[in-house]
C-alpha cells in the first residue's frame, strides 16, 4: 500500500537525525538518489509555540519532495494542534517519532518512551491521525528492552487506527546504538501486518539494503550510512537494477560534493553557523582518505567559506 500519493517502487528512505538532516543535507542526499527523505524530530510543543529553531527544522522545499515532516511528544492535545499546523507546510507526510531513546525524551513518555504503554502509543498517534488528512506514519524500535518486544503489537495497533507505514529500527530502547539491529524481526512484522514496512538500522552499503528488501521490506531507510557514505543511495539503486557496483566516488567528486554542500549550508544558515554547524559532515567526507589529519585540524578552525575552499581545493591538488 503506497503513502499516500508517493508511489514508488522499493524505496530508500533517508533517516531523521536530529542536527544532522537539515535541509542542506537532505538536498545533498536527494541529488543521489534518496527517494523519500524525513526532517529531523521537531517538539510538537515548541512548534505550537512558534520557537523558531523548531520552525527552521521543519522548513522544506519542493526540491526535497517525497518529504515527511517529523514530530514527537506525549500530549494528544500538542501533538493534534502541532500536526494541524504542519499541514498549512503540506508535506507528502508526517512521522510520528516513537523511537528517540535518549533518557531526556524516552523517560518522559516520548519518542521510543510510548512503547512502555502501548495504550498511550495508540492515543497519541490516533490523535494526530485524526486530525490531519495527511498520511500518518510512525517510526519506532521493537521494543523498551528485549524482555518486553511489543512491535508485533504495535504493527498490529497502528494499522488498525489508520497508520500507513511503519519504520522499525531494530534494535530495543535499551540497546540505544549498542549491538547489531536484529533484523530477523523483519520477516515476523512481514507476516503480522500488510502496512508499508520500512527497515532500519546499520544499513551501510548495498548488500545490506538488498538483504532488507529480501526480509520483506517495502522500503528501506538509511541514517549514519549516509553520513559517511551519502553515495549509498545511488549505489544501491544501481546494485539492485544491475546486480553490478558503481565505481566508489573519486577524490574530486568527494572534495566537490562538500564543497556543494558547505554552500547550501552557509546559504541555509548563514555565514557563521553555516561554516560551524557544518564541521560534523567533513568526517564523512574524509573517512578512509589517507593524510589528512593536518586538513581536518584547518577544517575545524577555518571560518571563511572562500578559505575552506581553497584548503580543500589546495588538498586535492597536493593528493592528485
Ligand atoms: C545523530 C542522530 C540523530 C538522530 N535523530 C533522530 C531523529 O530526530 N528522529 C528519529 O526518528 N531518529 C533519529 N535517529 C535515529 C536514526 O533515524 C536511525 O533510526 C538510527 O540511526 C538507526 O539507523 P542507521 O543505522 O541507518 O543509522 C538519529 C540517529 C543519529 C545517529
Amino acid at each position: 500500500m503506497p503513502i499516500g500519493n508517493i508511489k514508488i517502487n522499493k524505496p530508500l528512505f533517508l533517516a531523521p537525525m536530529h542536527e544532522v538532516t537539515d535541509k542542506p543535507f537532505r538536498l545533498i542526499c536527494k541529488e543521489l538518489g534518496a527517494d523519500i527523505v524525513v526532517t529531523e524530530f521537531a517538539s510538537c510543543e515548541a512548534l505550537i509555540r512558534d520557537i523558531p529553531k523548531t520552525l527552521k527544522k521543519i522548513e522544506i522545499s519542493d526540491e526535497e519532495r517525497p518529504i515527511g515532516i517529523q514530530i514527537f511528544g506525549k500530549s494528544q492535545e500538542s501533538m493534534s494542534a502541532a500536526a494541524k499546523k504542519i499541514e498549512a507546510l503540506k508535506p507528502d507526510f508526517i512521522d510520528i517519532n516513537c523511537g528517540c531513546w535518549t533518557k531526556h525524551h524516552a523517560t518522559r513518555g516520548e519518542g521510543a518512551g510510548l512503547l512502555k504503554d502501548l495504550g498511550d502509543l495508540e492515543k497519541v498517534v490516533s490523535s494526530v491521525v485524526k486530525s490531519t488528512s495527511l498520511p500518518v506514519t510512525i517510526k519506532t524500535r521493537l521494543g523498551w528492552d528485549d524482555k518486553n518486544i511489543v512491535i508485533l503489537d504495535v504493527a498490529k495497533i497502528v494499522e488498525t487506527i489508520g497508520v500507513k507505514a511503519l519504520t522499525v529500527h531494530c534494535r530495543t530502547r535499551q540497546q540505544g546504538y549498542k549491538g547489531k539491529a536484529d533484523w530477523s524481526w523483519l520477516k515476523k512484522i512481514r507476516k503480522a501486518t500488510s502496512l508499508f514496512l520500512i527497515g532500519n538500522g546499520d544499513v551501510v552499503n548495498v548488500e545490506d539494503v538488498e538483504k532488507m528488501f529480501e526480509m520483506g521490506c517495502d522500503g528501506v531507510m538509511i541514517g549514519r550510512g549516509a553520513l559517511s557514505n551519502p553515495w549509498v543511495f545511488e549505489q544501491a539503486k544501481y546494485f539492485l537494477k544491475t546486480g553490478k557496483y558503481l565505481p566508489a566516488p573519486s577524490l574530486k567528486e568527494k572534495i566537490d560534493l562538500c564543497i556543494r554542500h558547505l554552500k547550501l549550508s552557509v546559504k541555509f544558515r548563514g555565514d557563521y553557523y553555516g561554516v560551524t554547524d557544518f564541521r560534523k559532515y567533513y568526517a564523512g567526507y574524509f573517512h578512509g582518505i589517507p593524510h589528512v589529519a593536518q586538513l581536518r585540524i584547518d577544517l575545524m578552525s577555518l571560518m571563511d567559506i572562500n578559505k575552506i575552499i581553497d584548503r580543500l581545493r589546495l588538498f586535492l591538488k597536493e593528493t592528485a
